[in-house]
């Protein structure tokens, strides 16, 4: 079932997307070489419970830490550790905060110094990938549209889909119908209704999309250990189009 928000719900849901959207704001001049995951993961929670909200992942399903952090060949679900950030790398931080019981979630894909030529073409086209795909949202067109407008600009720019990881319906749970699809025909699946809310988030690679989940059970990474760009946002639906509701 696809809820549709009432206006209060949506009060509350601005309030989460703009917590999670001004930490990663807060959280970006911390993105240096020598930073730990951890040090990162453990300023992000002190963000969000200082602007009264909960960190949406820590517990979820047993995830151990307050957001998703993932370095160059790890897709999503990276959990935050020792390792060092070094020049060169792309990051991933994946977060979601939960206020008055309502959730938002975006992630963004970060460089660490220089990188190289192949890593920014990635990410380039990863996040236009995500606006190609909010193109498609608004009231009346469905599902099928969001996928087959992010699948077609990926492909044509030569870079793999992931299929197994969508985005989705978000709201007094993180996870939501409806499944959003990075992939898919026009005119199919559910259709946008105003006052729904979704999450949209490419996860695109600069190799093959076939990917593998480590031995801790949570990180996702490419099989050709080929870098990794993921961008989301979560949106309102709206009459013409939609509004972002994670803005940053
Ligand atoms: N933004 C992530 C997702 O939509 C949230 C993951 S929380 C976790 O998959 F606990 F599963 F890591
Ligand atoms: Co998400």
């Amino acid at each position: 079932m696809i809820s549709i928000k009432s206006d209060s719900e949506i009060e509350l849901m601005k309030i989460a997307g703009k917590i999670v959207g001004d930490c990663h704001k807060y959280l970006i001049p911390y993105i240096k070489e020598g930073i730990t995951t951890e040090e990162l993961d453990d300023l992000a929670e002190k963000y969000i419970i200082s602007r009264g909200a909960t960190a949406s992942c820590k517990g979820y399903e047993g995830y151990p830490k307050a957001i998703c952090i993932s370095v160059n060949e790890e897709v999503v679900h990276g959990i935050p550790g020792k390792r060092k950030l070094k020049n060169g790398d792309i990051v991933t931080l994946d977060i979601c905060a939960c206020y008055k019981g309502y959730h938002g979630d975006s992630a963004w894909t970060y460089k660490v110094g220089k990188v190289s030529p192949e890593k920014e073409y990635l990410m380039e086209h990863t996040e236009k990938a995500l606006f190609v795909g909010l193109s498609q949202v608004k009231a009346g067109n469905r599902i099928g549209d969001i996928g087959a407008a992010i699948y077609e600009y990926a492909t044509k720019h030569r870079l793999g889909v992931v299929r197994e990881l969508t985005g989705h319906g978000i709201g007094s749970e993180l996870h939501e119908d409806p499944d959003v699809p990075n992939y898919g025909k026009k005119g199919t699946g559910p259709l946008l209704k105003e006052g729904m809310v979704i999450a949209v988030e490419p996860m695109l690679t600069a190799g093959s999309r076939q990917i593998y989940i480590l031995d801790d059970d949570w990180t996702i990474v490419t099989g050709d250990d080929k870098p990794s760009a993921h961008f989301e946002h979560t949106v309102l639906v709206t009459k013409d189009g939609y509004t972002i509701l994670t803005e940053r």
